[in-house]
Formats: structure tokens, C-alpha cells, sequence
């Protein structure tokens, strides 16, 4: 674990939370997969009730972010990520487990997520034991026009 990592969530489109989590999506998602979301969608997603935006940071420097959206008692992790020079260092991982424990907190009984099928992620999410659902062909839309299928996720918070 990163020593003095701290997480901060936001449940409100806090403008500098927004800001922290650009910094660490630009540098984090190749935008040859078309997985980076814009400002604006991050921020139309955070004026949504049942939102919330969680930063990783050290001494202010944001090194990550998570974005999950909930709906009763369902949610779904939109974003993960990790500036590319702090990985391999457990913070997708405290953060996903912080998010999980923020969802049943909640009273949320499950988690979905939708990852590329080809992206390491998905050794981080069968770890925290997410079992996959379905193959969905075409999701992500890359920089040049290709596409590439997406598999879904999903932790019954039950278990
Ligand atoms: C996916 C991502 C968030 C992982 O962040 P991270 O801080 O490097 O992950 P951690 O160090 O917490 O890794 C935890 C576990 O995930 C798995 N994992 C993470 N990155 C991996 C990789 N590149 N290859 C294989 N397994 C990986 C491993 O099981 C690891 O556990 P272990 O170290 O005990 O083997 C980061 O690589 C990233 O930002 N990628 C680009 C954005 C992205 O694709 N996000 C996911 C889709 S929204």
C-alpha cells in the first residue's frame, strides 16, 4: 500500500474532484479503445442522484479515480483508473473495495461493470470476485472507428 494515500468520494459534481479525475483519465485510458469519458460526461453523469466519485490521492496529487452510479439497490462502476506510474501498487484495488464497501453501506446488493475484452482489468475484478454475466460485441469504439466487445460483470454483494 502507497503511504499516505487517502481516499476522498463525492456525491456532488464537486468541480476540483471532477478535475483531479481528468488528469488521472487522460493519462490512464489509450485512447485507441474509446474508453475515456469527457468532462461533461462525467459531470452530467455527477448531477445524477445516486453518483459517486471517489479520488485517490498523495498530498493532493490525485494517482486515481473511481466513478459508480447506482439506481435502488443496484449500482454499476463506470470508471476505474490509475495514473499509468502508480500501478502495480494496489490502488485500483483499495479503490474498488472502497467502492464496494460505500455500495453495501448504501444498501446496494449488487455491482455491474462493463470492461474491454482484452483489458487486464478483468484479472482485477475476478480477484474481487465479479463472475461474468455476457460478451457484449461492438461496446467500446476506438480513435480510428474499430470496435471492440466489452464483457460485463457483476457482484452479487449478497454473498
Ligand atoms: C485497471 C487498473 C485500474 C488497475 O490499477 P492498479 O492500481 O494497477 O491495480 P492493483 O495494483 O490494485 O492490482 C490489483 C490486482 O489487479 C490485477 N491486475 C491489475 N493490473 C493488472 C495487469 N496489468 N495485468 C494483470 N493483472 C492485473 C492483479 O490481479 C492485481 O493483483 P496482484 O497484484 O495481487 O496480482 C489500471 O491498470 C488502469 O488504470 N488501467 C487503465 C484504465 C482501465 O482500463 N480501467 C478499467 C476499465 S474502466
Amino acid at each position: 500500500m502507497i503511504p499516505g494515500l487517502v481516499l476522498d468520494s463525492y456525491d456532488e459534481a464537486d468541480r476540483n474532484a471532477m478535475s483531479d479525475a481528468m488528469d488521472v483519465m487522460v493519462a490512464a485510458f489509450d485512447p485507441v479503445f474509446g474508453e475515456a469519458w469527457t468532462l461533461p460526461q462525467v459531470a452530467g453523469v455527477m448531477m445524477m442522484p445516486g453518483t459517486w466519485l471517489t479520488v485517490a490521492r498523495v498530498d493532493a496529487t490525485p494517482l486515481g479515480f473511481a466513478l459508480v452510479r447506482s439506481v435502488l439497490d443496484e449500482c454499476e462502476l463506470l470508471l476505474l483508473a490509475v495514473a499509468p506510474l502508480w500501478r502495480g501498487r494496489g490502488i485500483g484495488e483499495t479503490l474498488l473495495r472502497d467502492s464496494l464497501t460505500t455500495a453495501r453501506r448504501r444498501g446496494i446488493l449488487s455491482m455491474n461493470l462493463e470492461v474491454r475484452a482484452t483489458n487486464n482489468a478483468v484479472r482485477l475484478y475476478e480477484k474481487a470476485g465479479f463472475e461474468y454475466v455476457h460478451r457484449r460485441p461492438g461496446y467500446y469504439r476506438g480513435k480510428d472507428g474499430q470496435l471492440y466487445d466489452a464483457l460485463s460483470f457483476r457482484k452479487d454483494m449478497r454473498i
